[in-house]
């Protein structure tokens, strides 16, 4: 009885987690949970017939590029029927290919060569607004049934004698009121985005019966998912109230955020139509002959509570912003410190939902790209992040390579969203610049098209940025992409356990550990000035002698490089990958081993303590 009691006791004791930042991750169970996502942005990743725009045969010629990468799933953004206002995200025929990118056909072979490399295929969905020139908003806005309330039309109100629209609300591309007087209907309709981007009525079921054919649609021919767009958009409040002034400084009248949008963002009814489409998508995966999970992306800029609703009503994955926006989701986030970037990611891993599952993005085709908004010295930083941390990572087209912005003047600028500002203020909000031709090698336009005049302006920087050169090189971002994506798929990193600190103020890191496999080890000097020497000591199950699996390219530090775990120096920005150095005679001690050490000097500590109180 009495060993037995001190017995329990101790093991209580040792239950009590020595660190209690380890953040356990769950087994994967679907192939999604993992995945490797690569955004393609259609017209300016390859160009297949000279016009110098990117198009699906372009894309599909690259396909094995990506295979050969280690990409799991692509992404592509619109290239439906779509006069290109807000570049494909205007679209006239959901279920028609623009001419400018191809055709079904092309389409059909595009899906077939990635099924025979592995690879999925999701597509954009953007079911918040049609384009002005889509077949329902001309039926529409001549009333002809069952489109007359396809749209959300109002009458406006009268001041003192004029016309003028029933609300204060603000177009998000900054063009002023989001509601646009209809000569042929004569009523306003709402346009959130652009004016040529009326927004549907998501109160009328009819609406929302079109949408689910529009994802059977291509359902029905292969993909194997989507990535639903602008999803805080799609229902207004119903009483149409003005919305409170923002108190954001830099804005001007007619900028979206000089408003809060309390009444025209994140409303409740949204979230149940997330539900339908999930509901949908699961149906149909059910009833097809393919056994194989689709997928829904979500993509929602918004604050972290809101953010978490997706999970709960049915998103696979709403995507992770905050290393993009702050936690309210409207402002750049701040991303100066070790200490910030630390807390956005145990902010996601601790508020996620039971049974959610991670992801992570850092660039997309609607923000500044990483290597300018971070510096060049943070690539590779930021892609180990994005490797290593658990669940799905997100890459957009080209962050592989450390691609830059590229400057475009006031006449060059195509985006709304920065035309309808002045000169004086376009490159704050233009999103050209991230959506540049992808630079393949120091040919003719970096290799993207064989015309030298191309969709947008390729990068000055071609000659010395382009893939074919890091491919050829023996040390690149690329190449270190490459291995991370390797070793991405290792079950530590699938599936080990996150332990992740603050060391010396400025260093980022983590480890990741799984019963019976070596521990992996990630160490980043965010300091961008500062070298710092850190004592790996505090991490519990980290072995005595270390070697580099993956360095920065800038680092100076060599793949191979052996450190003692109580003193590794990182120059400034110094990123690292690390496990046991193989070398070293000791053999792995897997965290198991690790962990029976305790257990096995309790079982002693017992004897003796039995011993001394002569229990029987
Ligand atoms: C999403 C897209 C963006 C587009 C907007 C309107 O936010 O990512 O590019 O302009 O929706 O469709
Ligand atoms: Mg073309």
């Amino acid at each position: 009885m009495c060993t037995l009691r001190v017995l329990l006791l101790t093991v209580a004791l040792a239950a009590i987690p020595s660190n209690t930042e380890t953040i356990s991750v769950r087994r994967p169970t679907e192939w999604w949970q993992t995945a490797t996502l690569y955004q393609i942005w259609p017209r300016s990743f390859k160009d297949s017939d000279g016009d110098g725009v990117g198009d699906l045969n372009g894309i599909t010629s690259k396909l094995d590029y990506l295979a050969e990468l280690g990409i799991e799933v692509v992404w592509l953004s619109p290239f439906f029927a779509s006069p290109l206002i807000d570049s494909g995200y205007d679209v006239s025929d959901y279920l028609s290919v623009n001419p400018a990118y191809g055709t079904l056909d092309d389409f059909d072979a595009l899906v077939a060569r990635a099924k025979k490399l592995g690879l999925k295929v999701v597509l954009d969905y953007v079911p918040n607004h049609t384009s002005d020139e889509h077949a329902w908003f001309n039926l529409s806005r001549h009333s002809v049934d069952p489109y007359t309330d396809y749209y959300v039309w109002n009458d406006g109100i009268s001041v003192n004698g004029t016309r003028q629209p029933p609300n204060n609300w603000l177009s998000v591309f900054n063009s002023g009121s989001a509601w646009q007087w209809d000569e042929t209907r004569q009523q306003y309709y709402l346009h959130q985005f652009h004016v040529k981007q009326p927004d549907l009525n998501f109160r009328n079921e009819k609406v929302i019966n079109e949408t689910k054919n529009i994802l059977t649609f291509w359902l029905d021919r292969g993909i194997d998912g989507f990535r639903i767009d602008s999803l805080p958009y799609m229902v207004e409040n119903i009483d149409l109230l003005d919305e409170p002034e923002s108190g954001l400084e830099g804005y001007t009248e007619t900028d979206f955020y000089y408003l809060d949008h309390i009444y025209v963002k994140d409303q409740p009814e949204n979230y149940e139509i997330v539900r339908t489409w999930r509901n949908h998508v699961d149906d149909y995966s059910k009833s097809s002959n393919v056994t194989s999970t689709r997928v829904t992306f979500t993509e929602a800029y918004a604050n972290l509570t809101n953010i978490m609703k997706y999970y709960e009503y049915g998103s696979h994955v709403p995507f992770n912003f905050f290393f993009i926006k702050d936690s309210e989701g409207v402002n750049n986030a701040i991303l100066d410190t070790a200490d910030d970037v630390v807390q956005i990611i145990t902010q996601w891993m601790t508020n996620m939902p039971e049974g959610g599952t991670a992801n992570w993005v850092f660039g997309n085709h609607d923000n500044s790209r990483i290597a300018t908004k971070l510096g060049e010295g943070r690539v590779d930083a930021v892609n180990i992040l994005l490797f290593l941390l658990p669940g799905v990572a997100t890459i957009y087209n080209g962050d592989e390579l450390g691609m830059t912005d590229t400057y475009l003047t006031w006449q060059q600028t195509e985006d709304p969203q920065a035309c309808n500002t002045d000169p004086s203020r376009y490159e704050y909000f233009s999103r050209d610049p991230e959506r540049t031709p992808y630079q393949w090698d120091n040919t003719t336009s970096a290799g993207f098209s064989t015309n030298n005049v191309t969709m947008l302006p390729v990068n000055s920087n071609y000659l010395e940025v382009n893939l074919a050169a890091q491919q050829s090189s023996d040390v690149s971002h690329y190449k270190n992409v490459e291995a991370l994506i390797k070793l991405r798929r290792t079950n530590v990193i699938r599936e080990g356990s996150l332990d992740v600190k603050v060391l010396n103020d400025s260093i980022i890191s983590f480890s990741r550990e799984l019963k019976n496999e070596e521990p992996i080890i990630v160490l980043i000097n965010w300091d961008n000035e500062t070298s710092s020497t850190v004592n790996l000591e505090v991490f519990e199950n980290v072995p005595d002698n270390l070697e580099v699996l993956i360095a920065d390219i800038h680092s100076g530090i060599d793949v191979g490089t052996k450190y003692v775990k109580n003193e590794i120096s990182l120059p400034p920005n110094a990123a690292i990958v690390l496990r046991r150095d193989q070398t070293s005679g000791s053999g792995a001690i897997g965290s198991s081993d690790h962990h029976l050490l305790p257990l096995l000097s309790i079982l002693f500590i017992t004897l003796i303590v039995n011993r001394f109180f002569n229990c029987h």
